[in-house]
């Protein structure tokens, strides 16, 4: 082994706010963890990942790749880098990347631009250039314009020589710095400043969870759903959980609500994840006279699951009766509290088949509904 890396996860976020650290917290539907460990698992030979002790909850939704493991870190973050840095020390890698959990967006082109200058210098350090005028404050005011010319925000993974930066970690362990660049350079090693990029930025408050959310590669996609139950005896149907009296009620095994099936349907088409049919199979008795909103409300359980989100839906009834303008903004509430969706994103219209075909017998019911979703 020549290369490891050592993520440190071990924080509580304090800075984020909430009950889960911000490391754990979903992006695009997967931990923010997830995202360096899978990048750096990819890049090196072998992956520590330093947390917390009370994260088991939370590090059970975490896929660790082969060459990744998991050790309990500190009270702070270079506490934490030690513990990393003390477990790898048996394999005694030639370098290692030290990154913060918190940086999700790190780049294959980064770590090989660290990689590479680490065949040539002891330390290594991503960087970008400060663009901001910088002021010092005194008590709200300013109380002078810092000259931002040669200033440079450091980032990580930050590349050491293994064996040096363990030594700078030992000895350093009781000045408290904010990176591990700053023990090599207490160590008086060299630090050689490589090309950083401005979208490895750190989620720090939650605020940056709205930049880290717009900066996801974003995939739009498209579901569409078909459904016919016919008529027989009965006093009512139900269409998009509404009860509508009418002279037939429409016969199925659930409560034979034929748009919220081609809807449910439609959700699930869009995330390619089968038909309801697999989901809620008519052999099972359970699903007899079953309210269709549970078809539906799951479906948008396992979209949420996959960051799926809902960007609008139409459904069309296609019957000669009853009427569906009448009930329509009843079924639109439905649709709006089962999907989490506003009313302009709630299409329902009615259709006849002017007389023709099995609807127009007035022999069943069809419906037919479109969807659209936006996910990473
Ligand atoms: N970290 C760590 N061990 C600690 C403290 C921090 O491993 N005792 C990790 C964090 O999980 C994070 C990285 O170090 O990935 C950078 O720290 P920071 O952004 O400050 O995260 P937190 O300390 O969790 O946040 P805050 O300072 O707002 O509490
Ligand atoms: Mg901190």
């Amino acid at each position: 082994m020549t290369t490891a890396a050592i993520i440190v996860a071990a924080g509580s976020g304090s800075r984020f706010g909430g009950d889960i650290p911000k490391q754990y917290q979903l992006l695009g539907g997967k931990p923010i963890l997830q995202y360096s460990l899978d990048t750096l698992a990819q890049q090196v030979d072998q992956v520590v990942v330093v947390t917390g002790a009370g994260h088991a909850r939370w590090l059970q939704h975490i896929q660790f790749p082969e060459n990744a493991r998991q050790v309990v870190g500190g009270a702070t973050r270079q506490a934490s880098v030690l513990v990393g840095l003390q477990t790898l020390a048996a394999q005694s890698p030639q370098h290692v990347l030290i990154h913060d959990a918190a940086r999700p967006f790190i780049t294959t082109a980064l770590i090989q631009r660290l990689l590479a200058a680490q065949q040539k210098h002891v330390a290594v350090l991503p960087v970008v250039a400060v663009a901001d005028t910088l002021k010092s404050a005194d008590n709200g005011l300013v109380a002078a314009t810092v000259s931002r010319d040669g200033l440079y925000a450091a980032q990580t993974p930050q590349g050491f020589h293994f064996k040096k930066i363990l030594a700078a970690h030992a000895q350093f362990q009781d000045v408290a710095a904010t990176d591990d660049a700053a023990l090599a350079e207490m160590a008086g090693m060299p630090v050689t400043m490589v090309e950083g990029e401005k979208r490895n930025f750190k989620i720090t408050t939650a605020e940056d969870m709205i930049m880290a959310n717009a900066l996801l590669p974003q995939q739009i996609r498209i579901g569409q759903g078909f459904d016919v139950h016919a008529f027989g005896d009965g006093n009512h149907v139900t269409l998009c959980g509404v009860k509508i009296p009418h002279n037939q009620g429409l016969q199925g095994h659930s409560d034979a609500d034929v748009a919220l099936h081609a809807l449910a349907d439609a959700l699930l088409g869009s995330m390619a994840l089968g038909d309801i049919g697999v989901h809620f199979p008519p052999s099972d008795p359970q699903w007899r006279g079953a309210d269709s909103r549970v078809f539906l409300r799951h479906a948008k359980d396992l979209l949420d699951a996959r960051g799926a989100v809902i960007q609008n839906v139409d459904v069309t009834i296609i019957a000669e009766a009853p009427k569906i303008l009448p009930h329509r903004a009843a079924m639109q509430a439905v649709l709006m509290a089962d999907l989490g969706l506003a009313l302009d994103q709630v299409s329902i219209k009615g259709t006849t088949t002017e007389g023709l075909g099995f609807t127009g017998r007035r022999e069943g019911i069809a419906a037919q509904a479109v969807v659209l979703t936006r996910c990473v």
